[in-house]
């Protein structure tokens, strides 16, 4: 395993969990070290106790440098990371830098596979980057979420393997016997597209709630129920459609500005994304616009509830809370937030408390970023004696409306009146 970042670490705990021998591979030094300590740097539910068990059972080792993972290796997998660059394409320096240091580490008849998210035709960049025409490179995305990756790992809804080589496939295939999703083999073009289009759409649900949501503010209609009733139809689903303070993490912005980029640089412009990505920044001022609506912005101080990018994680990259609170500072309030799983953040002027009441005290509005269910259950009289004024921006549609109402809070949720 190349990578211990999410995807890397949780696919080599799960893979030693189920039998496998596994070595997994980082540059990072310190991390190696605190890994095969057992401590586990990032918060996800049931990956520490997973890591713990592989390294007891000898089955889940870690080392630094991707050469000394492979040679005995029959399967290796690139977990590297792939981030947006700055016209929103894909940057494949990490990929490259590992796939030319493994090269001549690979033995024979293993396969070589792209966990990655990487753009069409990465199979052969890899391929290339290692310098070995003998050598399979399969793409075999991954579709795990953040805060639930081991379930989604040992649970998945589908196994996709795109490789032009059908001994290849099956190898890759063979691993994912015990795991009972449907496995769907195909080119790698269409491996590589998926992942991108699963993404994509499941942003461009979210822009959609989060617009639907407007409507039903201008309107006079609840977003609650009217997405309760759409998503009884089976072709709309029930899941992901709640509404929120927009959509971030470190996969849905990225794939979303880079299908663009792919599309536009096969001569195809994908405006429907590009108006997804609008809508999606346009949801972050209209949290700070009903913010603005209650008191003035210069010198307020706004009390904020969740810097993570949703709960669950205490991952904040492209977090919806703290492009809010960006747009909050540079408007001239004070933020004052609370995260469970979030101690700092880098960014000058929040200033981040290690109490839900110490952000909420003297605050004149507090905002609910991040859907932690401790925050649907606050204990509201001690928030109203200690704001200096009782406005509530329930971004997340989780606090408990007619409790704040009654004790003269003004409240506004996220398309509910
Ligand atoms: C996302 C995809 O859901 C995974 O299938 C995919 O494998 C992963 O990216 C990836 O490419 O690695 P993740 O980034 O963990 O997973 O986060 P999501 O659960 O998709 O949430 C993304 C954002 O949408 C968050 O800000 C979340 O709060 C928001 N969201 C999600 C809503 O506002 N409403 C919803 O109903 C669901």
């Amino acid at each position: 395993m190349i990578g211990t970042g999410y995807v890397g670490l949780t696919t080599g705990a799960c893979f030693a969990h189920l039998g496998h021998a596994v070595v997994c591979a980082d540059i990072d030094v310190d991390k190696v070290q605190r890994l095969r300590a057992g401590d586990v740097p990032i918060h996800e539910a049931g990956l520490a106790e997973l890591v713990a068990e592989g390294l007891e059972s000898g089955r889940l080792s870690f080392v630094v440098g991707g050469a000394n993972a492979v040679c005995e290796a029959d399967y290796v997998y690139l977990c590297v990371p792939t981030p947006q660059g700055d016209d929103g394409s894909v940057d494949l320096d990490y990929l490259k830098a590992a796939a030319a240091e493994i090269g001549t580490h690979v033995r024979p008849g293993a396969v070589v596979v792209n966990k990655s998210t990487v753009p069409v035709g990465s199979t052969l960049l890899v391929e290339q980057a290692m310098g070995r025409s003998d050598i399979a490179v399969v793409s075999n995305p991954e579709f795990l979420r953040e805060g639930s990756a081991i379930a989604d790992f040992l649970n998945p809804d589908r196994v996709v393997i795109g490789s032009d080589d059908p001994a290849a496939a099956d190898l890759v295939a063979a691993l994912h016997a015990g795991i009972g999703a449907p496995v769907m083999i195909t080119d790698p073009a269409s491996a590589e597209t998926t992942k991108y289009a699963a993404n994509a759409f499941l942003a461009t649900k979210l822009s959609f709630v989060n617009t639907i949501a407007a409507v039903c503010e201008a309107v006079g209609a609840d977003v609650g129920d009217v997405l309760a009733a759409m998503g009884c139809d089976e072709r709309i689903g029930k899941e992901f459609l709640r509404p929120g303070p927009g959509w971030g993490g470190s996969c849905l912005p990225k794939d979303a500005a880079a299908i663009i980029s792919i599309a536009h640089g096969a001569g195809y412009d994908f405006s429907l994304m590009r108006g997804v990505l609008e809508a999606n920044d346009e949801q972050f001022k209209r949290v700070v616009g009903k913010v603005a609506s209650v008191v003035s912005l210069p010198g307020a101080t706004i009390g904020l509830l969740g810097l993570a990018f949703k709960a669950g994680t205490d991952d904040t990259r492209n977090s919806p809370a703290l492009e809010v609170a960006k747009l909050l500072l540079a408007r001239g309030a004070k933020v004052r937030a609370y995260d469970p799983a979030v101690a700092a953040v880098d960014i000058d002027g929040i200033i981040v408390v290690d109490d839900p009441y110490a952000a909420t005290e003297a605050a004149e509005v507090l905002v609910v970023a991040t859907e932690w269910d401790e925050f649907s259950r606050l204990d509201l009289d001690k928030i109203a004696e200690s704001m200096a004024a009782r406005h509530v921006v329930d971004a997340r549609n989780i606090m408990d409306r007619e409790a704040l109402l009654s004790r003269g809070f003004s409240y506004q949720g996220i398309g509910r009146n």
